[in-house]
């Protein structure tokens, strides 16, 4: 897939829409509910990850919050310690044909620093790498325990992490063209404000969530034009429990409105 280089404005229903900077193609990719809720409801992890390595991408963009999902914390004091890099993991068996080289990288957003259990990730057998996200509040000491685990980090951006920038320096860094999303609504929203989505792929199982203050699927972090953000459907595919797997595209060749 091709890196997104657009270098003209661009006016829709007298809007002006911004244009992108050369960033990698982004797929927000989620399980959902029929009440668009990202978690409250039994999954099949194994077909959520079969069905996402549909998206070959150079690059799994993870939120803090899912990635704290790797393993507990590490213990302070081990934490101070420089460690080589643990054993990795076996792939799941049935996952073998999944693994294609190059893996991506694993790229994780912690502006924060609020992710301390890397050895866990460092583990998996799915990334080639990680790298973290950060921005010039991110914590010196967060930085050095990254770097005593051999983690890159990449800071863009004042308090939270600018993912627009972040994009575009995986892609003329990193050779990173295409993205997959492995978050929940803050992330989805973040993105899709600052203009970076271009497909969103849905498997929608056909549950309702038992969380009713449990994750979305977007949460913007705060209100847009009032006709909403407008998708086109690209594809349905009906699964066998009768899940159905959709993708939308977002508006393929602009990014957020400037007026
Ligand atoms: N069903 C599914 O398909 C699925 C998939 C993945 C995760 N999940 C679930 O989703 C839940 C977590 O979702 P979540 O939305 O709370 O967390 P998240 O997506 O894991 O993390 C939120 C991320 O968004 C970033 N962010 C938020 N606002 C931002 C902004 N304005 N600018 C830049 N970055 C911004 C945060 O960056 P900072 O760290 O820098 O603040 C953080 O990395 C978990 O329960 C997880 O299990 C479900």
């Amino acid at each position: 897939m091709s890196r997104i280089c657009v270098t003209t404005a661009t006016t829709v229903g007298g809007r002006t829409y911004r244009d992108r900077m050369t960033r990698p193609h982004v797929v927000v990719y989620n399980e959902v509910s029929i009440d668009g809720r990202v978690v409250g409801f039994d999954t099949d992890p194994s077909r959520y990850y079969r069905l996402g390595f549909r998206w070959r991408s150079g690059a799994i963009l993870m939120g803090s919050t899912t990635a704290l999902a790797f393993g507990p914390p590490e213990p302070v004091a081990e934490e101070l310690r420089a460690l080589p890099p643990p054993d990795r993991l076996p792939v799941v068996p049935g996952f073998e044909s999944l693994v294609t080289e190059p893996r991506p990288l694993l790229v994780v957003s912690d502006s924060q620093g609020i992710v301390r259990c890397w050895q866990h990730a460092l583990a998996q057998p799915w990334y080639r790498s990680i790298v973290v996200l950060v921005s010039r509040s991110t914590p010196a000491d967060y930085r050095r325990y990254l770097d005593r685990r051999g983690i890159e980090h990449l800071e863009a951006g004042e308090h939270r992490v600018d993912l627009a920038r972040a994009l575009e320096r995986l892609a003329t860094t990193h050779g990173v063209s295409a993205v997959r999303t492995d978050g929940g609504g803050a992330l989805n929203g973040a993105l899709l404000t600052a203009g970076l989505v271009d497909e969103i792929a849905l498997l929608l199982d056909p549950v309702i969530s038992s969380d009713p203050d449990g994750q979305r699927l977007v949460t913007l972090p705060h209100p847009t034009a009032p006709g909403g953000i407008r998708l086109r459907l690209t594809d349905v595919e009906r699964l066998d429990d009768g899940a159905l797997l959709l993708r939308y595209a977002t508006n393929p060749r602009a990014g957020p409105p400037t007026g």
